[in-house]
């Protein structure tokens, strides 16, 4: 199962993608995710990235395109893939057609999460991440049983620097600037879905799987 998950910041992919990999045994590819940990171990890649990343902006494509090609040519990647928040531009893209040709591979699905742009600035500012297992909250949407503590494992909430209102702010314009060519690409080579992600998690959740029931 070769799968991208696209949407607008807060959209809920990291949200879906944390439950659609556990159930399909597949890796969870976030570029995201990718440069928060070189930020955190404070590798050049963490360095050169956090410049973007702090100002909302997009790290540059062969940066980003570098990582997702060393990342998808590792053996457990032989199963399938989950790409979440990559590609992000159309030489992203076209980056990634050349890849999976290299590697033999298909996409089966470009999953779309349609949310409104007005209520993604709630969902971000609310946001809360467990800083040992990387589970997803939401304050008012979707809060741990015991305020700042994961429900999972236990460990202390934190929030995503560039959760906040004036980051988050440039983020969604960037992002509905660079979304709109994509979808158009994804749309004329027939793999684009979308699915409704203003509705309850769980909804979200059954149906992206009733989509996936198709491959299996
Ligand atoms: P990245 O980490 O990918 O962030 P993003 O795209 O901004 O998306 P988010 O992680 O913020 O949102 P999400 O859709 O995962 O939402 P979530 O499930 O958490 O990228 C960060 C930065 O890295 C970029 O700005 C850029 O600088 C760089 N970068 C990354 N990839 C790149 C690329 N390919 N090229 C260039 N630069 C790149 O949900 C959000 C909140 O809403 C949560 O609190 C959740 O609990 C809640 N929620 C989720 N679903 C629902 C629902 N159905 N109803 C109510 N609440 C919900
Ligand atoms: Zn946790």
């Amino acid at each position: 199962m070769n799968l991208v998950l696209m949407g607008l910041p807060g959209a809920g992919k990291g949200t879906q993608a944390e439950k659609i990999v556990e159930k399909y045994g597949i890796p969870h590819i976030s570029t995201g995710d990718m440069f928060r940990a070189a930020m955190k171990e404070g590798t050049e890649l963490g360095l050169q990235a956090k410049s973007f990343m702090d100002k909302g902006e997009l790290v540059p494509d062969e940066v980003t395109i570098g990582i997702v090609r060393e990342r998808l040519s590792k053996e457990d990647c032989q199963k399938g893939f989950l790409l979440d928040g990559f590609p992000r531009t159309v030489p992203q893209a076209e980056a990634l057609e050349n890849l999976l040709v290299e590697l033999d591979r298909e996409i089966d699905y470009v999953i779309n999460i349609e949310v409104d742009k007005d209520i993604l600035m709630e969902r971000l500012t609310g946001r809360r991440i467990c800083k040992d297992c990387g589970a997803t909250y939401h304050l008012v949407f979707n809060p741990p049983h015991q305020e700042g503590i994961c429900d999972r494992c236990g460990g202390e909430l934190y929030q995503r620097a560039d959760d906040n209102e004036e980051t988050v702010q440039n983020r969604l314009d960037v992002n509905i600037k660079q979304s709109q060519p994509l979808l158009d690409f994804y749309e004329t080579k027939g793999y684009l879905r979308p699915i409704n992600g203003q509705q309850d998690i769980r909804k979200v959740l059954a149906d992206i799987e009733q989509l996936l029931g198709g491959l299996i």
